[in-house]
């Protein structure tokens, strides 16, 4: 057989060879076999010394060009085998986008958190400043400040947890007034605020009593501020919270840091005023007390009464949402039972 058909059979052979090697370690050990320092062509390059000069060069070109061929036919299949084998991984890996996730179910703000949320966002709107007073505080601010010497009756309705003597969990919200009244910069403008948060009374724990639970203070000191700026805001607390349709009324009522004092009532929510058990046949519910705020508080924080006047309300967001979801025990909102809690979830 002539070197030319060697070289012809042993392209022949490998080119098959290559195209059923069907994994890339097979190519390559053909390439190996085949174009290796060992292999057939090789060996065929070795047998020219045996060939006339004039056939040397055809023998030679004719080897080169099936070694080239060679090598791009293992190149290709090589690229073939890769690109398969990322095929075959992306079909393994497929994933189908259109199939519905798997929810993870996703807390949300307790509903009191929920009813403070709220009244910030209203009372934000209208330009107060919404400040963290310290569930900790001194007496001083708590009660003598407000108007409650150390020997004053009313002190008895909010027995408290004492750190100190002077210091005590605080009893209302309303011990923010002082601190917001002394830190007041009046040349800047009237003074609004709300001041949300957690406060304490050494009480027995029943269905509407905690020894634990919630107030938002408001605090409005200005020059000429009236009942009417009270009753007004009030009733756009009632509006935004159990709808357009609630109304307010003021009671004379006494709280030591006001004069005059109230407590104010909103339109049943049950019977819409016509007088039902839930409003003890009265068509109003109690939901908070306020006043104009006393002269002596403004003087104990150095504030002139004869110029300036405000008014002051603390309400309960407890018992906000008991009136509005029909909550028949206050404990059910610190028991953090999800069961309880998450029927008051907003949807989305
Ligand atoms: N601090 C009072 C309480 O806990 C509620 C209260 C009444 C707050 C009248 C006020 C107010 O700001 O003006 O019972």
């Amino acid at each position: 057989m002539s070197l030319q058909d060697r070289l012809t059979e042993l392209r022949d052979q490998g080119l098959a060879d290559i195209k059923s090697a069907d994994v890339l370690n097979k190519v390559n050990q053909i390439k190996v076999d085949l174009l290796g320092k060992k292999g057939p062509i090789t060996e065929v390059l070795r047998g020219m010394r045996d060939l006339t000069p004039e056939e040397r060069p055809k023998v030679g070109a004719y080897a080169n060009e099936i070694r080239d061929h060679l090598q791009n036919a293992i190149d290709h299949r090589r690229s073939e085998l890769e690109e398969a084998a990322v095929n075959a991984q992306l079909a393994a890996e497929k994933l189908d986008v259109t199939l519905p996730g798997r929810t993870v179910p996703q807390g949300q703000p307790h509903v009191i958190t929920q009813i403070i949320t709220e009244l910030e966002d209203l009372f934000i709107g209208m330009g107060y400043e919404i400040e963290d007073g310290d569930e900790v505080e001194e007496d001083y601010y708590n009660f003598e400040r407000l108007n409650l010497p150390k020997d004053h009756p009313a002190r008895d309705m909010q027995d408290t947890f004492y750190i100190t003597k002077e210091v005590l969990l605080r009893t209302q919200t309303s011990a923010d007034q002082p601190r917001a009244l002394e830190s007041h910069d009046f040349s800047k403008g009237p003074l609004k605020v709300l001041t949300p948060g957690r406060v304490y009374r050494r009480d027995t724990d029943d269905a509407t009593h905690s020894h634990q639970f919630h107030q938002i203070e408001g605090l409005v000191v200005d020059k000429h501020i009236t009942m009417a700026d009270l009753k007004g805001t009030l009733t756009l607390v009632a509006n935004t919270l159990f709808g357009d349709q609630f109304d307010v009324r003021l009671r004379p009522s006494y709280f030591p840091f006001t004069e005059p004092s109230v407590e104010a009532d909103v339109t049943c929510f049950n019977c819409n005023g016509k007088g039902c058990a839930v409003c003890k046949q009265t068509g109003w519910i109690e939901v908070l007390g306020a006043g104009m705020v006393h002269p002596r508080v403004l003087e104990m924080s150095g504030i002139d009464p004869e110029v300036y006047g405000g008014f002051a309300f603390g309400l309960g967001p407890d018992r906000f949402a008991m009136l509005k979801y029909g909550v028949d025990d206050i404990r059910n909102f610190y028991l953090n039972d999800v069961r309880f809690l998450s029927q008051f979830y907003k949807k989305g």
